[in-house]
């Protein structure tokens, strides 16, 4: 499995800050999906061209079974990445953020200010996240069941034969 982290963020891009949430999609995915499971990182800032570059350079270039973004999802002036997500999804999966949002809201009452996504490019699985560490937990734990079977249906496998 070849996995594509974006890390969105303004501040980790110009290196303000460590980038902590991009590790931590890492650290949950090795957990879930094991050590075959391969990762390409990227830090952008929070510009919707080039954030729609990216998923579009890891999809269709790099051929990623699935790219997790973490960041920019919630409604501050520069928050653009469901933006830039859906301008290079081939077909939205909205139950994504649907059950994030409302099973996260069982953690944190301002997990509703996430306006994350999710959806196909090809045969990538595009997934959004907040931006905190703990939220990329919480949420990763959340939707692993769905990205496994996912990531399976988009290569064609047969998950329930
Ligand atoms: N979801 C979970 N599970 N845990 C969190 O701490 N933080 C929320 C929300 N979703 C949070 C969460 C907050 S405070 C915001 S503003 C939105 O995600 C968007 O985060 P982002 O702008 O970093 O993407």
């Amino acid at each position: 499995m070849k996995i594509g982290r974006v890390t969105v963020s303004d501040r980790a891009s110009a290196g303000i800050y460590e980038d902590r949430s991009g590790p931590e999609i890492e650290r949950v995915l090795r957990e879930a999906f094991g050590q075959e499971a391969t990762f390409l990182a990227v830090v952008v800032p929070d510009e919707v061209e080039r954030i729609s570059a990216t998923l579009r350079q890891l999809a269709d270039g790099e051929r990623c079974d699935l790219i997790v973004t973490t960041g920019g999802t919630g409604i501050g002036e520069r928050d653009v990445t469901p933006e830039a997500t859906r301008a290079v999804l081939a077909r939205e999966l909205p139950g994504f953020g649907e059950i994030m949002r409302a099973q996260s809201f069982a953690y944190v009452r301002t997990a509703i200010l996430s306006r994350a996504t999710a959806g196909t490019r090809g045969t990538s699985l595009i997934v959004n996240l907040p931006g905190k560490p703990t939220a990329v937990a919480e949420c990763l734990e959340i939707l692993a069941p769905a990205i496994r079977e996912g990531v399976a249906h988009l290569q064609g496998i047969d998950v329930h034969s």
